[in-house]
C-alpha cells in the first residue's frame, strides 16, 4: 500500500450518488485493503434499515449513531471506508477522519448524482416532491465543506475504474 497511506483508512465522503461504495470496493480490492460501508455498518448496529431508523428516531439520532459507528471503524486502521453523505458534515467525525485517516471526496455533478440515486429508492432525504431541489441545495451547504477533504477527486458516470486510478494516483 502507498506511503501516503500507512496504514491510515480511506475516508471516502460525498453525496449520495458519487459512487462511494461502488469505487471504494473497487478501491480496496485495487489497494488490497479491506472495504467498509458505514451505512450499512449502522444498520447492522442498529437491527434496523436506514429509512427505518429516520423514520422512528429522526435524523439527529440517525447522526449519533453515524458519528459512533465511524469512530470505532476509523480506529481499524487500514480499511476503505465509504461514509454516508451526511457523515463528513459532523465537525466531530471531520476531527476523527483529519485525525486518523486521508479523506477522498468524490466529487460529481448534479446530472451525475441524480442518475444514480434515482436507481435506489432507499434515501430517506430524497423521498419528497423535489428530489433535485434537494440534492441542488445539499450540493450548495455541502460542497464548501468536502471541499476540506485532503483528496479531491472528479466522478462520472460509467467511469468508476478511471476514478479508481485517480484516487491511487492522489495518494
Ligand atoms: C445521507 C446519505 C446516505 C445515508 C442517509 C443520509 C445524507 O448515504 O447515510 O440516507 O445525509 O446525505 P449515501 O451517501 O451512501 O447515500
Amino acid at each position: 500500500v502507498r506511503e501516503g497511506l500507512a496504514g491510515r483508512p480511506l475516508v471516502l465522503v460525498g453525496l449520495m450518488g458519487a459512487g462511494k461504495s461502488t469505487v471504494g470496493r473497487r478501491l480496496a480490492a485495487r489497494l488490497g485493503m479491506p472495504f467498509r460501508d458505514a451505512d450499512n455498518e449502522i444498520e447492522e448496529a442498529a437491527g434496523m434499515t436506514i429509512p427505518d431508523i429516520f423514520e422512528m428516531y429522526g435524523e439527529a439520532h440517525f447522526r449519533d449513531g453515524e458519528r459512533r459507528v465511524i469512530d470505532r471503524l476509523l480506529r481499524e486502521g487500514g480499511i476503505v471506508l465509504a461514509t454516508g453523505g451526511g457523515a463528513f458534515m459532523d465537525e466531530t467525525t471531520r476531527a476523527a477522519v483529519a485525525d486518523l485517516g486521508v479523506s477522498v471526496w468524490l466529487k460529481a455533478d448534479l446530472e451525475t448524482l441524480m442518475r444514480r440515486v434515482r436507481k435506489r429508492a432507499n434515501r430517506p432525504l430524497l423521498q419528497n416532491p423535489d428530489p433535485e431541489g434537494t440534492m441542488r441545495t445539499l450540493m450548495e451547504r455541502r460542497y464548501p465543506v468536502y471541499a476540506s477533504a485532503d483528496v479531491v477527486v472528479e466522478s462520472h458516470d460509467g467511469a468508476h475504474e478511471e476514478v479508481v486510478e485517480a484516487v491511487v494516483a492522489a495518494l
